[in-house]
């Protein structure tokens, strides 16, 4: 086992692969859009209604920090009963499906009515809540501190302090003004105009959110387009936004209204169960009502041309966003090359992706993706280190991953590197490995994927267990 200091196992599951693959689930609410169903909804006025959040660790954090701030989050639970949104009562506390879907009612403080918090935020794990919650502090009159977990300390903040403090914000930050903690003191915003020096949609979504108090009209340019969910979310909230391309412009001194989102299921959590019934020989499973935005896809289109079986249908609208149930069925993959405009659109799902090419027929090469360095761990050492453990051929470049199929990986002892799509891939990887998988550091999962093991239960009974 590869093991990181900063990521010591807590859980060690056993993962080994069932005689078949087969069922229909749901898996949580998207981590991106609930975050900002959270977020964007706790800085406008009024009350609004979110359905089916996803509430793992990331979403939780941000709950905590906006309460934090003066918004109230509640939980409508299905008998209608309310209860604050972190509580849950004791009759469904240890069912891991609890967080999965939850139904939330928000009381928005108003741009302008967001008060100092007592306590320093922490973003926790969650890189979306600490760039999302800078941005919304920026232009605030009044101090706060944001930290967040020995991960989150190391990801790079410098990238969205540097516009921010541009904009006429006061911040200072650990590191020469690089990483969390940082400290925010009051100040007036200014717009400017600003070229992204990396494809980023919580830069992005940052700056949209410093933008909405500035004064005069905030312009970005993004060199690749990131997921859009904040724009579509900030349009639904009256917010003047115009996007030409991978130019934005939006107008300042803005006020939002609270709106209602229904959240669809993460694309992001469905495609380790996609993945693992394709590479699996007896499978067949379906994901109900999955967000197929397009900046999300990356990975259904690359498995495609893998010659993945993949199917989508009872394609609709829901809260804004295209959804659709996805099959996949047994089949048999080809390596591939990955690089350019399409990374940021698979970005979450490369270490998944690369479990994929593992036990593809040929080489899959994936470049422009030096941006898994900075997640939740350096995600290109991680999964070429883990792999290689498990048995699989696989290369690291700077900016990406060489990977040589294998018909067969042997299994064996892996590491999380406290990274819930590490440890999902592990588990995967266990599901379609010769030998089982002893995955450590199993509990991160939690962090995106509330459920996980219950959803594993069902798919596959008694394929994981708990050593
Ligand atoms: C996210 C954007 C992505 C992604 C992250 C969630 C978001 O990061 O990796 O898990 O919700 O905006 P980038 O900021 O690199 O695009």
């Amino acid at each position: 086992m590869i093991t990181s200091g900063a990521a010591a196992t807590v859980e060690l599951r056993s993962v080994q692969a069932p005689a078949r693959l087969t069922g229909r689930i749901a898996v949580p609410g998207d981590k991106s859009i609930s975050h900002r169903a959270i977020l964007l909804n706790a800085i406008a006025t009024g009350s609004a209604g979110v359905t089916g959040a996803g509430l793992g660790a990331d979403c939780r954090a941000s709950i905590a920090s906006v309460e934090s701030l003066g918004a109230t989050v509640q939980r409508r639970w299905p008998d209608g009963s309310l209860s604050p949104a972190l509580a849950v009562p004791d009759s469904v506390v240890g069912n891991g499906a609890v967080h999965r879907a939850a139904d939330l009612v928000i009381e928005g403080a108003g741009g302008a009515g967001l008060r100092e918090p007592e306590e320093v935020l922490d973003a926790a794990n969650s890189g979306t809540t600490a760039r999302f919650l800078s941005g919304i502090l920026a232009g605030q009159p009044f101090f706060s501190v944001l930290t967040g977990d020995a991960s989150l300390r190391r990801r790079p903040m410098g990238r969205v302090i540097e516009p921010l403090i541009a904009m006429g914000a006061r911040i200072v930050g650990r590191d020469d003004n690089r990483c969390l903690p940082i400290a925010l003191s009051p100040a007036q915003l200014r717009a400017i105009e600003y070229e992204l020096p990396v494809a980023s949609a919580q830069l992005k979504s940052c700056l949209l959110l410093a933008g909405l108090q500035a004064t005069g009209a905030t312009v970005l340019h993004e060199p690749a387009a990131s997921r859009d969910h904040t724009e579509r979310l900030l349009r639904a909230q009256g917010a003047s936004l115009r996007v030409e391309g991978r130019h934005l412009t939006l107008a300042g001194d803005a006020a939002l209204a609270a709106v209602d989102v229904a959240v669809p299921g993460d694309l992001s959590s469905a495609a380790f169960w996609l993945v693992a019934a394709l590479l699996h020989p007896q499978a067949s499973v379906t994901i109900e009502r999955v967000g197929i935005n397009p900046g999300r896809t990356g990975l259904l289109d690359v498995l495609t041309e893998m010659g993945g079986r993949l199917t989508l249908t009872n394609r609709r609208q829901a809260g804004g966003e295209p959804v659709a149930d996805i099959t996949a069925e047994s089949s048999r993959l080809r390596g591939v090359r990955v690089g350019g405009e399409l990374i940021p659109r698979l970005l979450d799902e490369v270490p998944i992706l690369a479990l994929a090419a593992a036990l593809a027929e040929g080489t899959t090469t994936i470049h422009d993706a030096a941006e898994l360095r900075v997640k939740e761990s350096d995600r290109l050492a991680a999964v070429a280190g883990e792999l290689t453990t498990l048995g699989g051929q696989v290369e690291e470049l700077p900016d990406g991953l060489v990977i040589r199929g294998t018909p067969s990986l042997a299994g064996g002892e892996a590491e999380a590197h406290g990274d819930h799509r590490l440890a999902m891939m592990a588990c995967i990887a266990g599901l379609v490995s010769a030998g089982p998988v002893l995955v450590g550091g199993a509990e991160t999962v939690e962090v995106s994927y509330p459920g996980f093991w219950h959803d594993l239960e069902h798919l596959a009974p008694g394929a994981a267990r708990v050593l």
